[in-house]
């Protein structure tokens, strides 16, 4: 099971401090969100995945970390100045603004069909460098973390010696002013990209592009994005970007969204190079581009065996990182019965939801996007209770359903018996997770066994190098089940036996760790577990 709406996920990022509404205290800013202390755990090993597979793993790929504010004059040559825009349109009647391509001549949020004619909107965020605000200090903040690359690639090569293919990845922010940032991570303003520019020879792009389509979706695979959620959008002619001769687009089964771009593999042909280029009339390009009088360098590789100088083609996967946690957390995320529900309760909870949906129904305080919204997905729940009835809680989270009285009786037959009968559990890749390992006393009063948890807390977070957490907040099926919906692997429990004071006296010396996934428990020595944990972690 994965999840089945945005709604869940948006839930548990709030509820367990993934993701916050970015300086929500202020009312927030629109399209901007922080990530919280589990999701920083989340997104940096994810990114911590992707650049060990592209970098470490493989003998043919250097990393950089360029900088976020660059000369204007790269957003010039790279075409962003000029093409980076968006069609807008704004609705006279009722001040709303639309990206022009994503409606259909009508005012999404009024009806009205009174637009004005499509104007481009350039999407770069300006900013000023120096403390003089004259057009020589105009700067950007970048669009995409490309350019960074493109404007080192003689750096790269000349201090690295790389010789074709090779290619050089990084990881960092990118700022885009999105017209109608939406969707949760799916479109904001301020994201982060993982991006690869491969240098290839000309003529052998069109296969390192195959090849790169195909690495990219094992990797997706590798992280919990199965290849059959991810459908391949071969771009038309007409959609590509500027600088592509094609483009295969990665296409995600969001839940509510459907298929949507979480990373795009671009063939850029010669075109970055070049257009960074000085005597560009010299390099026999194949790109259209902008003659370049400001450019001090020319971007070539020198080829040894035919003895000249080429300007490389490129391939460019570019994945989205907020797009990326959130499909890993999407294809995670289960809400299972783990004991049966008695036919009564089931009957009771059935009743208050068809009553709060009438209630929906007739009310004259709802929007009626809103109300419709919150009919079809409580009509979903109830044709498929009770597996679907912990969505009764993102269901009564919906916008204007606090306004429905019946919705507090919903919760209060619904919420004991989500509490009692289901855990929801995010199944991550061990790697992916958070936490890797939670220790728990049996009993948080009894001071042998605080501390023996405490200090196999200790070691297993040197051993392992990974985040560990001590915790006695509550009982320990309470605990297990908040560690089930974080997603951590393992957790490990000190009882009496661990201490030598039950009735086991073979089990001094040994804790119980309990799986995820399975909920099976083990009982293992103290002193194994480093060993233990690291082999179910490779
Ligand atoms: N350098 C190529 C490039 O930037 P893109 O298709 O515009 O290409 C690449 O962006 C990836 O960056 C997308 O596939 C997506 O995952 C992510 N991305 C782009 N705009 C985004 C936004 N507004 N919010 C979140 N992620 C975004």
């Amino acid at each position: 099971m994965t999840a089945t709406s945005l709604d869940q996920i948006i839930s548990l990022c709030k509820r367990r401090g993934f993701v916050f509404p970015g300086s929500e205290i202020y009312g927030g800013l629109q399209g901007i969100y922080d990530y919280g202390p589990l999701g920083v755990e989340l997104k940096n090993n994810l990114i911590a995945e992707w650049w060990r597979a592209n970098v470490y793993e493989r003998d043919d790929m250097e990393g950089l970390d360029a900088a976020i504010l660059m000369n204007r004059l790269v957003w010039k040559y790279s075409g962003h100045e000029e093409t980076f825009n968006d069609p807008l349109v704004d609705c006279r009647t009722c001040k709303s603004r639309w990206r022009a391509d994503h409606i259909h001549g009508r005012c999404p949020n009024c009806g009205s069909t009174d637009l004005t004619e499509p104007r481009p909107f350039n999407m770069m965020f300006s900013t000023q460098v120096g403390p003089v605000a004259d057009s020589g200090a105009l700067a950007y903040l970048r669009p995409e973390t490309a350019q960074g690359i493109f404007v080192n690639f003689a750096n790269v090569l000349a201090t690295t010696s790389r010789k074709l293919p090779f290619g050089i990845a990084q990881v960092g922010k990118a700022f885009r002013n999105e017209i109608n940032p939406r969707n949760f991570l799916f479109r904001v303003r301020e994201f982060e990209q993982m991006e690869i520019e491969y240098f290839v020879m000309p003529g052998t792009d069109e296969a390192w592009h195959q090849q790169w389509l195909e690495e990219r979706l094992r990797w997706w695979d590798s992280v919990g994005v199965p290849r059959e959620r991810i459908t391949v959008y071969d771009v038309p002619p007409d959609e590509l970007a500027h600088y592509s001769k094609r483009t295969y687009d990665l296409m995600y089964q969001y839940p509510d969204l459907g298929p949507q771009e979480i990373e795009g593999i671009a063939n850029r042909t010669d075109y970055d190079l070049g257009s960074h280029s000085k005597d560009q009339a010299s390099l026999n390009l194949t790109a259209r581009v902008t003659p370049n009088a400001d450019s001090t360098a020319r971007l070539t590789y020198f080829d040894p065996e035919r003895r000249h100088h080429v300007v490389p083609y490129v391939i460019e996967p570019s994945a989205g990182v907020g797009r990326g946690v959130l499909a890993v957390l999407c294809e995670a995320y289960a809400e299972e019965m783990t004991r049966a529900l008695p036919a009564e309760k089931l009957q009771a909870v059935t009743d208050a939801l068809t009553a709060f949906l009438k209630s929906v129904g007739r009310s004259e305080k709802l929007h009626p996007e809103a109300r419709d919204a919150m009919l079809a997905y409580g009509e979903a729940i109830g044709n498929h209770l009770p597996e679907r009835l912990p969505e009764v809680e993102p269901l009564l989270a919906m916008p204007g359903a606090e306004t429905i009285e019946l919705g507090k009786k919903l919760r209060g037959q619904a919420q004991p018996l989500i509490d009692e009968h289901f855990r929801t559990v995010l199944r991550l890749r061990p790697r992916l997770a958070p936490v890797k390992v939670a220790v728990f006393p049996l009993k948080r009063n009894h001071d042998a066994m605080v501390e023996t948890a405490r200090r196999i807390r200790r070691q297993l977070q040197l051993e392992l190098g990974a985040r560990t957490v001590y915790d006695d907040t509550g009982a320990i099926g309470k605990l297990y089940r908040r560690q089930d919906e974080i997603g951590t692997p393992w957790c490990i429990t000190v009882d009496f036996d661990t201490l030598g004071e039950g009735k086991e006296p073979a089990l001094t010396d040994t804790v119980t760790v309990r799986d995820r996934d399975s909920m099976a428990q083990e009982r293992v020595p103290i002193a194994d577990l480093p060993l233990y944990l690291r082999e179910k972690l490779r």
